[in-house]
């Protein structure tokens, strides 16, 4: 920890950096910040799937989120760790006993679903441009629950057929880093690259106060504006889709946009998984069901 404090320290912002450790020092760690992003966890090996990791990594979330609900109850959380399906939820419940759950303030980063979806179309399309378009992912984190939402695309066109493997290779994109990788994890620069864009636009948002931001990013719907919509329709507390940043963190849940037939029959697939995904999540917490939470 204090060996990667020492090398961040030399980036050039004015921020001071300081390296903890080990569960004595969450408190030193975590008193009073603005944003936690948790990135911690076992990452995949070969042949496994992200909720391969959820025996491991679900015990590391919820130690960190009992940490942050007692000394940073009004940070942001932003989190990598994955199964992000079902941590997600473990945070928001861990909060929700703690009283202090805001679900403005919680959020899955799946921003490197829509980094991966923007590149890949590139590749087959480079008058796509990779940096200026953004492509709007919906659903979950993992595999068949990573719905992107191609037939929104404006600046090219795509085949049904191109669309097909286009989707295929965003929802096991994280699989081609972990083979190539070849035991030694998943993909760690990308997912800095994603998760750090997720981050900045949400510092810009809540403390810049931009406005117009959006990006696509999974988080509890009910109490956040706009999301009464997406969960008719999903039957979900939990989906990614667009969400306008503000200066509380969610600002509005932005409703899905027609979808092709296809994407109709991806989504409703996505939400089978997501059901188990999520309880998974809520029962680690609560041993059953989610707890309501007084505000929402
Ligand atoms: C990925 O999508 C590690 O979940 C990460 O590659």
């Amino acid at each position: 920890m204090v060996k990667v404090a020492a090398d961040l320290s030399h980036i050039n912002t004015p921020s001071k950096v300081t390296g903890h450790a080990g569960k004595d020092s969450l408190a030193e760690a975590l008193k009073g910040a603005h944003t936690v992003v948790i990135p911690a966890g076992v990452p995949r090996k070969p042949g496994m799937t992200r909720d391969d990791l959820f025996k491991v990594n679900a015990g590391i979330v919820r130690e960190l989120a009992e940490g942050c609900a007692q000394y940073c109850p009004k940070a942001f959380i932003l989190v990598i760790s994955n199964p992000v399906n079902s941590t997600v939820p473990i945070v928001c419940e861990v909060f929700k006993k703690a009283g202090v759950f805001d679900p403005r303030r919680v959020f899955g980063i799946s921003t490197l679903d829509i980094v991966r979806s923007s590149t890949f179309v590139h590749q087959i399309k480079p008058q796509f441009e990779p940096h200026a378009n953004r492509i709007t992912v919906v659903g979950g984190h993992s595999g068949a629950t990573i719905v992107p939402l191609l037939s929104q695309i404006k600046q090219v066109s795509l085949t049904a057929e191109e669309i097909k493997t286009l989707t295929h290779r965003i929802q096991f994109g994280g699989d081609e880093v972990v083979k190539a990788k070849d035991g030694a994890g998943s993909a760690t620069l990308s997912m800095a690259y994603a998760g750090a864009r997720f981050t900045n636009a949400l510092l810009e948002a809540s403390v810049l106060g931009k406005k117009g931001l959006i990006e696509s990013t999974y988080v509890h719907l009910r109490g956040n504006t706009g999301a009464e919509r997406n969960m008719g329709l999903t039957g979900l507390d939990y989906f990614a889709q667009d969400v306008e940043l503000g200066p509380e963190g969610v600002a509005n849940v932005l409703a899905l946009p027609d979808l092709s037939a296809e994407e109709q029959r991806l989504v409703g697939i996505a939400i089978g998984e997501l059901k188990g995904n999520i309880a998974k999540g809520v029962e680690f917490v609560t041993g059953g069901s989610a707890v309501p939470a007084a505000k929402l």
